[in-house]
């Protein structure tokens, strides 16, 4: 048995533990499957206010505040609450996420909601005494968990934009959805049968999740202790989770169960309002988060890597467009694994990487003849520290001119698949996102850079990509999705095909994807990819790689009539949009 360097013997129980549990469950992660065929966009449109949701009952809860008279974030805020309830594998009360609002006046804000290390965490706590990664300690257990930002980042917002005046009326929907339960679909019966074995190893006491026989379409979900954990928030606020029961309760489990987070670090949790990256391109200005999320500054980098090339000569999927856009991906991915992490505590350059001479600089051995090489691209041995998948995205347009973007995340599906008992909610597992070791990799066979290596109260580096696009300053496209890394491939695609090709906003969501993210060196390329475009990228270079689906986008558009178009992702069955 390899022993943390980290833990001190004493707590060697509690990292056996931590050990069994991780080495126990074989995590049925790899096997999720894509999320069915793709069926009919979900598309509507709408006079006033517009919500496109993973969930119709977590878009419908937002619909219910907006009735009531909030605004456009009161209404986020009510959705991610139910979300937490009816989408529990990404919605989450103990993960976080990146709110970018756009106000009536157009003044957009970014909020960052991240979980931080616990003040406990260190450089090589994932680490055996001979330095190696001790496998699953970031991901399977209690040593995972980042100090939640969800509660904190939902009340920050209501505080400074909220027009409904009390923030329980915003978790009345959650609550009723906790307490009387709801049907769930055939996609979630399967996935909580899947991971049957591994909520059981993980919680050995009553969990509403495991269910004896298993799931089937349409069987109630009931889950009355995040009921009661919900109207504790509802009545305390914040208070209730990061100072008072809630608090308590977590971190006396963390203590008996071998984990970081204490009362200190809970109390001390605070969300940060910061400066959006902005980029202004043709009549367009695109708004995205700053780091620690990595999106907004790979986007606005390929954004004008691309600006000078006649893309719309030829079409979207096009060889000469493809492959032009794989280019621009690798540059950027290249800067995002070196430069990129908690600004709050490493000199992230973003001044240098969003310099468009830098930029066309970068693009000058770009040859529409071959495919680059990543070695040749950026020296050096670091690779990409790549995310999981389990993220999810709500876009909002509000019927009193508040615009929000929101992606927020457990990292894994349902986090580390831990609850503590009597609280109802999962714990994130957002630890895996930082680099355990640089130039080690992690789960995905990727390493990290020393940018985002483990600090005491760092966050850890994001993809999460909120995005807000304005024309001729006027709001225009609202926007974000899951998908790790390829949230912001997947965001830059639909982007460039709505502006720079006038293409319709359902069709951008649903036309086959591709990702490159400088390491390794291949290209995904989903199902419906064109056999001719395969073959030409292939005859240049790349290595083309199948892959079931790249990002679930969910989007809102200001169409010219002044009407909001919501569209969902096709890929992703229960995706919902719906207006008033
Ligand atoms: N855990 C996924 C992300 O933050 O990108």
């Amino acid at each position: 048995m390899r022993q943390s360097r980290f833990l001190p013997k004493k707590n060697f129980f509690s990292l056996l533990l931590l050990l069994l549990l991780a080495a126990s469950c074989r995590s049925p992660e790899a096997e999720e499957k894509a999320p069915q065929a793709p069926g009919a966009v979900k598309v509507a449109e709408a006079d006033q206010a517009m919500i496109v949701s993973p969930h119709p009952l977590g878009t419908r809860a937002g619909l219910e505040i907006l009735r009531q008279g909030g605004n456009g974030v009161d209404a986020t805020i009510a959705v991610q609450f139910a979300l937490a309830v009816v989408y529990p594998r990404a919605g989450n009360i103990a993960g976080g996420g990146f709110m970018l609002i756009r106000t009536p006046e157009g003044k957009v804000e970014a909020l960052d909601y991240r979980e931080m290390a616990p003040g406990a965490a260190s450089h090589d706590m994932y680490l055996d005494e001979k330095g190696e990664v001790i496998p699953g300690l970031s991901q399977n257990t209690l040593l995972a968990v980042g100090v939640p930002g969800t509660v904190q980042g939902l009340y920050a917002a209501w505080k400074k934009y909220g027009q409904i005046e009390d923030f329980g009326q915003l978790l009345q929907p959650a609550i009723r959805l906790a307490e009387e339960g709801f049907p769930i679909s055939q996609t979630e019966a399967d996935r909580l049968n899947r991971f049957d074995s591994v909520f059981t190893a993980r919680n050995p006491y009553p969990m509403p999740f495991v269910k004896q026989g298993g799931w089937k379409a349409n069987d109630i979900l009931r889950q009355p202790e995040l009921a009661q954990t919900l109207r504790l928030i509802a009545k305390q606020g914040p208070d209730a989770f990061y100072r008072g029961p809630i608090a308590e309760k977590l971190a006396r489990f963390m203590q008996k169960r071998g984990g970081l987070i204490s009362r200190e670090d809970l109390a001390a949790y605070e969300s940060v309002w910061r400066k959006p990256v902005k980029k202004d391109f043709r009549e367009y200005t695109l708004y995205s988060m700053p780091p620690p999320s990595s999106g907004g500054i790979a986007l606005a980098q390929m954004v004008e890597m691309t600006e000078p090339y006649p893309m719309e000569k030829h079409p979207w999927l096009s060889t000469y467009n493809t492959h032009l856009c794989i280019e621009a991906m690798r540059r950027a991915f290249a800067d995002r694994a070196f430069y990129l992490g908690d600004s709050d505590f490493y000199p992230v350059p973003e001044k240098q990487l969003l310099d468009d001479s830098y930029l066309r600089q970068r693009m000058s051995d770009f040859d529409p003849q071959r495919a680059g090489s990543s070695d040749k691209v950026q020296q050096g041995e670091f690779q990409l520290q790549m995310e999981s998948f389990e993220t999810t995205h709500t876009s909002v347009v509000g019927p009193h001119g508040y615009a929000v973007s929101i992606t927020t995340t457990l990292n894994s599906n349902y986090g580390c698949k831990i609850q503590v008992p009597g609280l109802g909610f999962f714990l994130n597992n957002e630890m895996d996102d930082f680099s355990a070791k640089p130039g080690v990799p992690n789960q995905f066979g990727l390493v990290g850079a020393e940018a985002n290596a483990i600090e005491p109260h760092k966050r850890m580096l994001s993809s999460m990509s909120p995005t807000i696009v304005e024309k001729d300053g006027e709001l225009f496209l609202v926007l974000g999705s899951p998908g790790g890394p390829a949230i912001i491939t997947s965001v830059f695609e639909v982007v460039m095909q709505v502006t720079r090709f006038g293409e319709s906003l359902e069709k951008a969501i649903s036309t086959p994807r591709y990702h490159h993210q400088w390491l390794p060196q291949q290209v995904w390329y989903e199902e419906g990819t064109p056999p001719a475009l395969i073959d030409s990228l292939e005859a240049l270079g790349h290595k083309m790689v199948p892959k079931k689906y790249i990002g679930l986008v969910k989007a809102v558009q200001v169409l010219p009539s002044g009407k909001l178009k919501g569209a969902g992702d096709p890929r992703q069955p229960d995706d919902h949009a719906e207006g008033m």
